[in-house]
């Protein structure tokens, strides 16, 4: 017994000298490595509104945002938006959300920014939906959509990143939102 205890931590010490040996050192290369990862961003902020509805979301992360078209009427009925990719692909999102409403759409320049979202969410003909949004950008304000009533969100970009793209739940209105930051 003691025989093959001595045996087993003997062969659990020369396991850990083998890792030991195996474990990699900061070389040039996975410096390198750990630098690129730090440069795929698209954190996800949010959701804000109801828990209702179906996640909808985009396959791959954003990198720039083109165009946001805001669908509305007495409520946000849906949310449709394109977006470049981080692999430089031009990429379309939505329709997110219910039917009906008039489209409201926002073609952002190449050099505006979207710094930030705010809105109101609130019970609308028996769903939790968002009740009013606005986009402010490096250049200008857009909205508000809607009617302001009920809880209110905001997102402010933290400073050195931008708004890029966007997440939700949707049902018969869009029923919550949460937005993809990424650095500048
Ligand atoms: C807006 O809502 C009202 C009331 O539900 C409806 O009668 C009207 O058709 C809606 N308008 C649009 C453009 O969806």
């Amino acid at each position: 017994m003691a025989m093959e205890n001595t045996i087993v931590v003997a062969l659990f010490l020369t396991t850990l000298v083998v890792l030991n040996v195996s474990v990699p050192t900061a070389t040039a290369d996975n410096i390198e490595k750990k630098d690129i990862c730090s440069k795929i961003p698209a954190t996800k902020v949010g959701l804000w509104g109801g828990n209702e509805g179906s996640v909808m979301d985009i396959p791959e992360p954003p990198k720039h945002l083109e165009s946001v078209t805001i669908i509305s009427n007495y409520s946000i009925n849906a949310i449709e938006f394109s977006y470049i990719d981080q692999t430089g692909q031009r990429r379309s999102a939505g329709r997110w959300g219910g039917p009906g409403g008039t489209a409201h759409k926002i073609d952002l320049a190449p050099s505006e920014i979207a710094r930030e979202i705010s809105g109101t969410y609130n019970m609308f003909d028996g769903e939790t939906c968002l009740t009013s949004f606005k986009l402010f950008t490096n250049t200008r304000t857009w909205g508000l959509w809607a009617e302001e009533n009920g809880t209110p969100f905001s997102i402010t970009e933290p400073t050195g990143t931008s708004i890029v793209g966007f997440f939700a739940r949707g049902g018969r209105y869009l029923d919550a939102i949460g937005v993809y930051l990424n650095k500048l």
